[in-house]
C-alpha cells in the first residue's frame, strides 16, 4: 500500500487504484487521535457501549479562519497550475449568501437571485440546503457559522408548531427559517417554517435527520464534543428520534412518509417508504448512536436505535435492493402467496414492472429501489438515497460497488452533461397527470421529475471516494465546471442529458455553489470524507467454544 500526500492527483492510473479507505486512516492533514472506532462496533455490542465519545476525532491544532485557510485559496486538483477560477468565484458567491442574526452568521440563504421576480421562500435558510454550505465552511476551518446554525435551529424546535388547528410533534425541525427585522423597533427575530407555510403544507421529515448528521460532522471535524454533549443537543436528538422510534401499526422498520417531505418537496409519487428518507433515517440513527450519552433517557434511546438499525438494515438490504438476478426473480414471481414461506412477500404483480427497467438494468450493477410497500415497487432510481446509502454504509461494500457500477454503465442517463439526475426516468403523459397532479413545474425531465441538480455533485463525489473511484468524481466535477459559472449557478437543469438551464431554476442557488466546493475539496483531500461517512458495520461472529459434552 502506497502512502499518499494530502493533495491527491487523481489523473494518474496508479492513483486510481489507490485504496482510499487506507488513505482515510492515514489522515494526512491533521493529527489524529484514534480510539477504537465506534463505527467499527456492531449493533450487537450497543447495549454495552462505553461512553467513549468520538472515535477518530480530528484535532486541528488551531483553526485559522477564513480567506487564508487551505481551501478558499483553491488548487486545481493539487496541480501546480494554480487555483481553478471557479473556486474563488464560488467562495465569493457563497459568502454573499451568508445570513446574519444579531451580528452572528447563522446560515446561508437558499438563492441570491436578484433577477428572479418571484422570491417565494428562496430568501430563507433551508436546513437541507445549508448542509453543503456547512461542510464547505467546516472544511475551510470556519466552524462558527455551523455551530450557530445548529444552536438556532435547536431553539426553533421548541417553538409552537401549528398547521391550522393541528399541533405538530415536539421533535419536528423546521424546513427553513428567516430573520424577521423590525426596523422601527430595531429588533430581529427568527421565524421558522415547519410546513405550515410550505407549498402543500408538508413537514420536512429530512430536516431532523440532516440536523443530527450535521451535528456529527461538526463534532468529528472540530473535535469539540461539548456541543453534542450539551443537555440541549442531547434533548434535541431525543425529540427527533422520538418521532421516528415510537410504536404504531407498522409492520416494517422503514419510516412511513407522505409525499413532498424531503428534497423532493412536491407531489412526485414518493409517499410510502421513499429511499431518500430511509437512507437518511439509517444514517441519522447511526450518527445519534455515536453522540447520545448512555445515561438516563439516553440509554433507552440507544437500545431502541440498536434494535431498529438491526431490522432496518435487514429490510433495506434485502427488499429494496435490485440488480439483474433480483429483477429476474421478481419477473418470475408467483402472486397471492400466503404464510411465512411466501417468496413474493409484498405481493408484487410482475405485470407492474415498467418496461424501461428491463433495458436500464445492466448485467453489472444494481441500486436501491425508490420505494417498496404492499403490491408496490417504485423502480425509479433516486440519486440522493443511493449516494447516502453508500456514504452511511447502509449498502454493503458489494452493493456500494454495484451502485457505482450502475452509474458507470448508465453514465449518459444518470450524469449526462450535468451531474446529477435527481431521479430516473421521468414520468410522462397520463402517469405524470395522475402522479404529480398535473404539476407544471414537474414536467418530464425537469425539476424533481428527472431534472439534473448540481448540488448532488458533492454526494456523488463522496460516494466515489468511499468506493475508491475518484476518477468518476473528477469526470463529473469537470462537467460541472464547464457550465456552472457561465450559467450563473442554476438550481437545476432540464432535459434528458441535463443540457438546459431549468425552466424555473433560480440562479445563484447556494447549494449548487456549496455542493461544487465540497465536491472539489473532498477530491483534493479525501480524508475530509470522514466527517460525513460511516464505516461498515461488522457483525461480531459468535465465539465458537467447545461445549463441555464435546470432551466427555
Ligand atoms: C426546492 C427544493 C428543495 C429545496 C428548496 C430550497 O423547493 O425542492 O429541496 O430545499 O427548493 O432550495
Amino acid at each position: 500500500m502506497k502512502r499518499v500526500s494530502s493533495h491527491v492527483s487523481i489523473a494518474s492510473e496508479a492513483e486510481i487504484n489507490l485504496d482510499l479507505s487506507r488513505l482515510l486512516i492515514d489522515k494526512p492533514r491533521f493529527t489524529l487521535e484514534r480510539k477504537r472506532s465506534f463505527d467499527e462496533q456492531s449493533w450487537s455490542e450497543l447495549s454495552h457501549r462505553p461512553n467513549d465519545g468520538f472515535d477518530s476525532v480530528m484535532h486541528s491544532p488551531a483553526f485559522p479562519t477564513g480567506l487564508d485557510s487551505p481551501f478558499s485559496m483553491g488548487t486545481h486538483f493539487g496541480e501546480p497550475s494554480g487555483p481553478h477560477p471557479l473556486v474563488n468565484e464560488a467562495w465569493e458567491a457563497l459568502r454573499k449568501s451568508v445570513v446574519y442574526f444579531r451580528g452572528q452568521p447563522v446560515g446561508t440563504i437558499a438563492a441570491v437571485d436578484h433577477a428572479s421576480e418571484e422570491v417565494l421562500n428562496y430568501d430563507q435558510v433551508f436546513v437541507r440546503d445549508f448542509v453543503p454550505s456547512a461542510l464547505a465552511f467546516l472544511m475551510n476551518n470556519e466552524p462558527e457559522i455551523v455551530k450557530n446554525f445548529l444552536l438556532k435551529t435547536l431553539h426553533l424546535q421548541s417553538s409552537e408548531k401549528m398547521v391550522d388547528r393541528f399541533k405538530l410533534g415536539a421533535g419536528a425541525m423546521p424546513a427553513s427559517f428567516k430573520v424577521d427585522r423590525n426596523k422601527s423597533r430595531n429588533t430581529e427575530t427568527l421565524v421558522a417554517d415547519f410546513g405550515e407555510s410550505a407549498i402543500g403544507r408538508v413537514a420536512p421529515v429530512d430536516s431532523g435527520f440532516w440536523w443530527i448528521i450535521l451535528l456529527r460532522a461538526y463534532t468529528k471535524y472540530t473535535g469539540d464534543v461539548s456541543l453534542s454533549e450539551s443537555p440541549d443537543c442531547q434533548k434535541c436528538m431525543r425529540l427527533i428520534l422520538n418521532l421516528c422510534l415510537s410504536e404504531g401499526f407498522d409492520t416494517f422498520p422503514t419510516l412511513l412518509c407522505t409525499d413532498g417531505c424531503s428534497m423532493i418537496d412536491r407531489r412526485m409519487g414518493i409517499y410510502g417508504y421513499p429511499i431518500e428518507i430511509q437512507a437518511l433515517f439509517y444514517m441519522a440513527l447511526r450518527c445519534a448512536l455515536q453522540m447520545l450519552k448512555p445515561d438516563g433517557e439516553g440509554k433507552e434511546f440507544i437500545e431502541k436505535i440498536g434494535q431498529r438499525l438491526h431490522a432496518l438494515t435487514y429490510h433495506m438490504r434485502n427488499y429494496f435492493w435490485l440488480d439483474f438476478p433480483h429483477l429476474n426473480n421478481i419477473y418470475r414471481y408467483k402472486t397471492e402467496e400466503y404464510s411465512h414461506t411466501a417468496v413474493n412477500k409484498f405481493n408484487v404483480i410482475p405485470d407492474s414492472i415498467p418496461d424501461w427497467v428491463f433495458d436500464f438494468m445492466p448485467c453489472r450493477g444494481g441500486y436501491f429501489l425508490g420505494n417498496v410497500s404492499p403490491a408496490m415497487m417504485d423502480f425509479r432510481w433516486f440519486a440522493l438515497g443511493n449516494c447516502i446509502a453508500i456514504i452511511s454504509s447502509l449498502a454493503t461494500p458489494e452493493q456500494s460497488s454495484a451502485i457505482m457500477d450502475l452509474i458507470e454503465e448508465r453514465w449518459d442517463e444518470l450524469v449526462g452533461e450535468m451531474p446529477l439526475k435527481i431521479s430516473y426516468p421521468a414520468i410522462e403523459n397520463h402517469e405524470w397527470r395522475i402522479i404529480t397532479g398535473c404539476d407544471p413545474k414537474n414536467t418530464r425531465w425537469s425539476y424533481h421529475n428527472g431534472g439534473s441538480w448540481p448540488v448532488l455533485l458533492w454526494l456523488l463525489t463522496a460516494a466515489c471516494i468511499k468506493t475508491g473511484r475518484p476518477q468518476m468524481a473528477k469526470r463529473a466535477i469537470e462537467l460541472s465546471e464547464a457550465r456552472l459559472l457561465k450559467d450563473g449557478w442554476p438550481e437545476y437543469y432540464d432535459g434528458k442529458l441535463g443540457r438546459f438551464i431549468g425552466k424555473q431554476a433560480r440562479k445563484f442557488q447556494t447549494w449548487s455553489i456549496a455542493g461544487y466546493l465540497v465536491a472539489r475539496m473532498m477530491l483534493e483531500d479525501p480524508s475530509t470524507l470522514m466527517m460525513i461517512s460511516m464505516e461498515e458495520d461488522r457483525p461480531v461472529k459468535p465465539t465458537m467454544r467447545r461445549s463441555a459434552s464435546w470432551n466427555a
